[in-house]
């Protein structure tokens, strides 16, 4: 496997195409969200250490070939600019036959960003001309970008077929991470679950319920859950035509020898800004719906996280943005949190809502590991092999 981190790898003086993920959530032309950012400057910091050319590329949105304004990278440069104290140059030129010359007047250590790689047609087509096109631009090619993994487009797939290309630092981290909720557990381990959609998320749970000791299931997944065997869920959002794939979960929890469990009680009231109210599951009127789990699930889930190893958590609890129903969620992550930081349980955290959960309480350095890969965390966890990294781990050239 080649990873940037070999000692041997002369970086000196060598153009090095760098793809991260700056696909950083915007509003009004200003960054809301940079973790993205703030994972990929040990790479970075590690490439100027050792003099390379540093040419990164990267998308934000999806604006299908097109130059598409509003989408450029140039306000993100100026961010990473700013974390890493030095000047980020950016070729807002699409890449052109000038490209070349351009990058080669820079000078070791020194960084140029290239605009917007999906304003390119042959980016998300992974047309073969243009992933050799884009490999002419460095002597070596470096995958930072874990979450845009999933994508088989130019410069995550296609390009590493035309030049030496390795692991950075941070999707090495993601990767390691992941395994050990994968195939290097520590039992038990348990996966807490949760999130509007079961039908989105049943290929994880068919593919981790043959390694998992437990699987909780909570928020709108457990409606559907408590829906398909029997229970009355009043009002709840829940899926209708999911009775065959509960049925399934069923039926591979006793094969595997895996618990899935469901909320026991749970926080309900008439309407989604009201107040809740504490209710068993088997006491839920037809005007009321679920919004969050009630205190015996919590009690019953912190049972669990105590006697496992490893936890991964994917879905809010309930319905957090309003203050009434956050309580589960923060009560989990309490728990998790508290566990790891006593170095008890390796904790891992990932998915859209999940993170914003995580940065709302302000608990983002208390799990072992946070994805901020969003489709391709969930792809990984399906059992999947993602494209970019499977042309990493084919890809043997070295220079
Ligand atoms: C993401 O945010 O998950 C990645 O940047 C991939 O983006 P995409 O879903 O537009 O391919």
């Amino acid at each position: 496997m080649n990873n940037i981190s070999d000692q041997n790898l002369i970086l000196k003086g060598k153009k090095v195409l760098l793809r991260v993920d700056l696909n950083v959530p915007m509003k009004n032309g200003a960054i809301t969200e940079t973790s993205r950012i703030e994972k990929i400057l040990p790479t970075i910091k590690l490439l100027i250490e050792k003099e390379a050319k540093i040419i990164i590329l990267s998308h934000i949105g999806r604006p299908k070939g097109q130059i598409v304004n509003g989408m450029s990278l140039e306000p993100i440069s100026k961010k990473l600019s700013q974390y890493l104290n030095i000047e980020v140059l950016f070729n807002k030129n699409k890449i052109n036959e000038n490209t070349i010359f351009e990058i080669n007047k820079i000078s070791n250590g020194s960084i140029m960003m290239l605009e917007n790689i999906r304003f390119h047609e042959g980016e998300e087509t992974n047309n073969d001309e243009f992933s050799k096109r884009i490999s002419t631009l460095g002597d070596i090619y470096i995958n930072d970008a874990f979450s845009s993994s999933h994508r088989a487009h130019a410069s995550i797939e296609g390009i590493t077929k035309y030049i030496p290309s390795y692991f950075g630092l941070q999707i090495t981290e993601e990767i390691n991470a992941l395994k050990r909720i994968t195939s290097e557990i520590k039992k038990p381990i348990t996966l807490i679950i949760g999130g509007s959609k079961i039908s989105t998320k049943i290929k994880i749970i068919k593919n981790l319920i043959k390694k998992f000791d437990n699987i909780i299931i909570v928020g709108g997944m457990a409606n559907t859950m408590l829906s398909h065997t029997g229970y009355k869920i009043g009002k709840s959002i829940y899926e209708h035509s999911c009775g065959n794939l509960i049925r399934e979960i069923l039926e591979n929890s006793k094969s595997y020898n895996c618990q899935v469990n469901c909320p026991m009680d749970v926080v309900v009231s008439k309407k989604m800004d009201g107040i809740g109210t504490i209710k068993d599951i088997n006491n839920i009127e037809e005007d009321e719906m679920i919004l969050d789990i009630g205190p015996k699930t919590i009690d019953s889930i912190r049972k669990t996280i105590n006697n496992s190893n490893t936890v991964l958590w994917n879905g809010p609890a309930g319905y957090f943005e309003n203050p009434n129903f956050e309580n589960g969620t923060k009560k989990i992550l309490e728990i998790i949190t508290e566990k790891t930081l006593k170095n008890k349980i390796f904790s891992v955290a990932g998915g859209g809502e999940t993170v914003a959960a995580i940065n709302k309480f302000k608990k983002s350095d208390s799990f072992t590991f946070v994805s901020t890969a969003g489709g391709a965390f969930l792809e990984y966890l399906e059992g999947k092999t993602l494209p970019g990294i499977k042309a990493l781990n084919s890809n043997v050239r070295t220079k």
